[in-house]
């Protein structure tokens, strides 16, 4: 039986879930949205051929016309022109305001067919089915979809929660290890920001995560929908408490940019970012020595860098400042309390300063 939970947003409430073997369903769970028959389906070259198949026979069997896009490969995916090339199938398919832009693969898949969802005839239903495990307890979650500028990522987007999200767990056991790994940075996360309970799961079952142990993922990706979902229903549109999940976020940004897009996995980024905010945290007399070891630890194990590149002091700060500059003025930053519990807060560059150099 695959688990369940429900993203409460009133009117925009959906539902996620996650199990093995779900892709053969999607034109089961889709018949239930009272959606129009014809739908498109996006996906890339990587994922397509390994899973679109299944789920386009089985949006036949339930009655549904699909069309299949394929995007390209990588970052280059969420432009405005791909997602110009997503409303000439959508036109071509016959897709009403009642039809469905489904998304299969990555987060990547998953933000500019979102994007093309939430700007399509104003807006069509959404559906996600996830196939990394950042996507899974991550990016398919919480409704923001988006496409990049040259000046910058997801820079240009909007707020559309998705009618349903399938995580069929099956899937991840294709993805390549590295990208297991940044998936899991996005998790450990989630224990730090609001859950210590979860973070002590994950210490004990990080070989088991690695290996893809059914139950162990499920858990996984069942728990971090569960605290994203929590923090998303308290502040659907980044009011406030949506915040804290940028923890690690402040500097992984700004290493992502340096070290250019790619070089750097955007979980390892972060990664590294959540270790410098411990020890920052840690100065500040907030967190204890051993808590931080603790993190760094869980990290290592996981086979995810922890230690900050060495990159030019000068370029470092003032990708940070950056970053500050469209959140307007002061350098907020995550910071735990202890594992478990954060707090957003200011922070001074010369405070940041120390810990980074
Ligand atoms: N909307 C949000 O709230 C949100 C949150 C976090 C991240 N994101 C976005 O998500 C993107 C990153 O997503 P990602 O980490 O999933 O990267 P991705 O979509 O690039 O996927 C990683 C790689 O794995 C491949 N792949 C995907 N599923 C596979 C499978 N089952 N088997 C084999 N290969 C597979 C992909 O083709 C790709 O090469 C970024 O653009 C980021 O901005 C969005
Ligand atoms: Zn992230």
């Amino acid at each position: 039986m695959p688990r369940e939970l429900i993203v409460d947003l009133g009117a925009r409430s959906y539902r996620i879930l996650c199990g093995a073997g779900l892709l053969e369903q999607t034109g089961f769970l889709l018949a239930g949205l009272k959606l129009s028959p014809s739908c498109l389906l996006v996906t890339n070259a990587t994922v397509g051929p390994l899973y679109a198949s299944r789920v386009e026979a089985s949006l036949q069997e339930a009655g549904f016309n699909s069309q299949t896009v394929v995007v390209p490969e990588g970052e280059a995916a969420k432009s405005l022109a791909v997602a110009a090339r997503l409303y000439d199938a959508a036109l071509e398919a016959g897709l009403d305001r009642q039809s469905a832009v489904i998304a299969l693969g990555g987060g990547i898949v998953g933000d500019v067919a979102g994007f093309g969802a939430a700007t399509f005839l104003r807006g069509v239903p959404f559906v996600q089915i996830p196939t990394t495990i950042l996507a899974q307890v991550d990016a398919s979650v919480g409704g923001k979809v988006a496409v990049n500028h040259p000046l910058g990522k997801n820079l240009v987007g909007a707020f559309h929660q998705p009618r349903l999200v399938v995580s069929d767990l099956a899937t991840l056991a294709t993805l390549p290890l590295r990208e297991v790994k940044a998936g899991l940075a996005e998790v450990i996360k989630y224990g730090v920001i609001a859950d210590a309970g979860f973070f002590a799961y994950l210490e004990e079952k990080v070989a088991a995560a690695l290996a893809l142990e059914p139950a162990v993922l499920a858990e996984i990706v069942y728990h971090s929908c569960l605290i994203k979902a929590h923090i998303v229903e308290k502040d659907e549109c980044e009011g406030g408490l949506r915040a804290i999940l940028n923890f690690g976020h402040t500097l992984g940004h700004a290493l992502e940019t340096l070290t250019g897009y790619g070089a750097l996995h955007h979980g390892e980024a972060v990664a590294v970012g959540m270790v410098a905010a411990a020890r920052l945290a840690q100065a500040r007399g907030w967190l204890a020595a051993v808590e931080v070891g603790r993190l760094l630890n869980l990290l290592k194990q996981t086979g995810l860098p922890v230690a900050i590149p060495p990159l030019e002091q000068e370029s470092l700060l003032k990708a940070i400042e950056r970053d500050k500059k469209t959140r307007g003025g002061t350098l907020h930053m995550v910071l735990p309390r202890r594992i478990g519990k954060v707090e957003v807060v200011p922070v001074s560059l010369e405070e940041l300063k120390t810990v980074l150099f």
